[in-house]
């Protein structure tokens, strides 16, 4: 429908017997139905950008962004272009290519939205092929992440990396910020010339005298998977086209952690195609990094959470991978669509790592999450947004961000394993192969979903499925396909026992047999993290610190099982553990830790002073990502 309003329009447009009047209106609307569908003022439907080249000068002296952002437009005849700016100064736009520049007109229109910004609209003609927008970012460019060299592993480098998705890159470039538009992108960066610049695009490896650096991305992108990174870095050699970028400190440690990407790569190439990018490196970043991963393509951005010193956390590493065909390949058209990114991401994710670890591991993994989502569905059956319970979502006039929940990460991948478990795996992975072959480099709708998923998959092989209840229904369907794990269970009745007062170590340490004695070991992370959460919200003390003398808890350096140990601490106020807690929130900034562990603080009146006071002294070592939730949280 919108297309066919772009094209009505541009005939009105070039059509003289049209009143001024009747295009404004037009265009009110067409802005209208543009906004609600993808959180973005740009006019992608009459002019977009196809190619962007940035030249930039990265300042951390004034924690800067300055220079210009060049768009190589398909204009097939407007006179207006629109961009989505937020917290950008906008110093000068330009028409035409670097060798004939001439200055034009532009206005930056309404209010300023909390969520989008505001939009940048560019006075053009109708051969317009090219505008350059010189601008500088600001002290609120949210997507930038400017660490002293305090904040990073080294500790006498400064830092800057970037976070695009959902709707951030505006903050630092100005441009068409919506997922349904896709450009290729160049970039030549000055930075200072102990530093080295990445991004996600061709890299280079070694740091340059001059502290130049050109970049490219030739494959089509959607613009939040523009990103960039400068530190102190180096680049390990983990196969032919796989690798890590680091601090130095962390090289060792980082390749002993991820030395199955090469596995994990051949895996995913075998289940679902050729893998489109070419190379496929990891970055890792300072504590700070709001998120485990960010699949920004051809460099992973990576939380430094991951190294647990035994390859125990990787499957955040088999998602980001995943992503480079859900996600990156195959893009949700709006953020409302924004499940079949990670859906999908979160079914490949298993499946890689059914190959990595094997199936018991891997169903472990899954049903880890399951549990999460069974918490997360309770928590929105009974919020303002009830029907945030749906796959497919109404985020008009919200921020994107809230529909980032289990349901699109968990819900979605056990939408796709009932699928699985009633079609059978192999009719499901051609599918899957084909329907990433028959959109990539495109963005998807649920729409279009469904109706590749009929005709390719349902109506071909005659079977019924109830894909409009989990779709667009709230709960958990009746047919979802249920994990069983028989060490799972074990850790649930051993954390019953415990609470009931039992000892359950003593049991163990009686035993005669010496070898089988209870020991941390004889369990996985996984487990542990089964054992902690189903642990009661109000033992003794005297139990947390049984607990902590045999299996030490509270000093384990595994960010997964510290933050459900944390939780647990702070219900049943374990004051031993506060120091490592609060040791724990100085450092490390990913928000999926530490927004609720400050919001369980905040709850309990024994932690709420605490929950206030540390977030005010950490505040500035986090990304404005978590912030901006913590602040929320704590009603600051
Ligand atoms: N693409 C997401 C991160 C994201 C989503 C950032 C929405 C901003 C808006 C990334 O792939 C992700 O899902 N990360 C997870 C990893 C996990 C589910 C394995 C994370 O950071 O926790
Ligand atoms: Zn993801």
């Amino acid at each position: 429908m919108k297309r066919v309003i772009g094209y009505y329009m541009l005939l009105l447009v070039l059509s003289a017997a049209c009143s001024q009047t009747e295009v404004n209106q037009k265009n009110e609307k067409e802005t209208n139905v543009s906004l609600i569908q993808n959180h973005s003022f740009s006019n992608i439907d009459e002019v977009h950008t196809t190619h962007l080249h940035l030249d930039l000068n990265v300042d951390f002296q004034n924690k800067r962004l300055k220079g210009v952002a060049r768009h190589h437009l398909n204009n097939p005849g407007f006179q207006e272009v629109k961009f989505d700016i937020k917290s950008l100064k906008i110093n000068k736009v330009t028409l035409g290519t670097e060798t004939k520049e001439s200055i034009t007109n532009h206005e930056i229109k309404g209010e300023i939205d909390p969520i989008l910004g505001q939009a940048l609209h560019v006075k053009i003609e109708p051969d317009t092929k090219y505008v350059n927008i010189y601008y500088e970012t600001t002290e609120d460019s949210d997507a930038l992440d400017w660490l002293d060299s305090s904040l990073t592993s080294s500790k006498n480098k400064p830092f800057l990396y970037t976070q695009g998705q959902a709707i951030l890159t505006r903050t630092w470039i100005p441009i068409q910020d919506a997922p349904s538009n896709r450009i290729t992108y160049s970039a030549d960066l000055t930075v200072p010339n102990d530093l080295m610049a990445v991004m996600s695009a061709t890299n280079p490896q070694n740091k340059n005298k001059q502290g130049k650096y050109h970049f490219e991305m030739q494959q089509p992108i959607p613009c939040y998977l523009i990103a960039l990174a400068v530190g102190d870095l180096v680049y390990g050699k983990l196969s032919e086209n796989t690798g890590v970028y680091c601090e130095p400190e962390l090289l060792a440690s980082s390749m002993y952690e991820f030395v199955d990407l090469p596995d994990m790569m051949n895996a995913a190439e075998k289940l679902y195609g050729r893998y489109a990018w070419e190379q496929y490196d990891l970055l890792i970043l300072p504590y700070s990094f709001p998120f485990g991963g960010m699949e920004n393509p051809r460099l992973t951005f990576a939380n430094p959470t991951l190294l647990a010193g035994d390859r125990s956390l990787v499957s955040v590493i088999a998602h980001e991978l995943a992503h480079s065909w859900s996600g990156n390949l195959v893009t949700n058209k709006t953020w409302n669509d924004f499940w079949l990114n990670e859906g999908f991401t979160v079914y490949f994710e298993n499946r890689i790592m059914e190959e990595i670890i094997g199936k018991k591991g891997a169903d472990n993994l899954a049903l880890v999450e399951f549990f999460e989502l069974e918490e997360e569905m309770e928590r929105i059956a009974s919020s303002t947004h009830p029907e945030d319970g749906h796959l497919f979502l109404d985020l008009n006039k919200r921020n994107p961000d809230d529909g980032m929940t289990d349901v699109a990460y968990v819900k979605g991948a056990f939408f796709l394993k009932t699928i699985e478990s009633v079609v059978g795996r192999g009719k499901m992975d051609n599918f899957l192969e084909d329907y990433f072959n028959h959109f990539k480099f495109t963005s998807v709708s649920t729409e279009d979903f469904i109706r590749y998923l009929n005709k390719e998959l349902l109506e071909k092989y005659n079977f019924s499925f109830n894909y409009d209840e989990w779709i667009y229904g709230k709960g958990i369907p009746e047919n979802c396909l249920r994990i069983k794990s028989n060490s799972f269970q074990h850790m649930e009745e051993m954390a019953y026992r415990f609470a009931k007062g039992e000892n359950i170590f003593l049991i163990h340490n009686e035993s005669k047999n010496k070898e089988k004695a209870f020991k941390r070991t004889q369990y996985s992370v996984q487990e542990w993290l089964t054992f902690i959460r189903n642990l009661p919200e109000d033992l003794t003390f005297a139990q947390m610190a049984l607990l902590d003398d045999e299996l030490s808890f509270t000093t384990w350096t595994n960010a997964e099982i510290q933050f459900e140990w944390f939780l647990k601490a702070i219900s049943t106020n374990y004051e031993t553990a506060y120091p490592a807690l609060k040791s724990f929130l100085e450092k490390v900034g990913r928000r999926k830790f530490i927004l609720p562990l400050y919001a369980k603080m905040y709850k309990y009146d024994h932690s709420k002073k605490n929950a206030v006071d540390w977030f005010l002294l950490f505040k500035s070592n986090y990304h404005a990502v978590s912030s901006n939730s913590i602040e929320q949280a704590l009603e600051l």
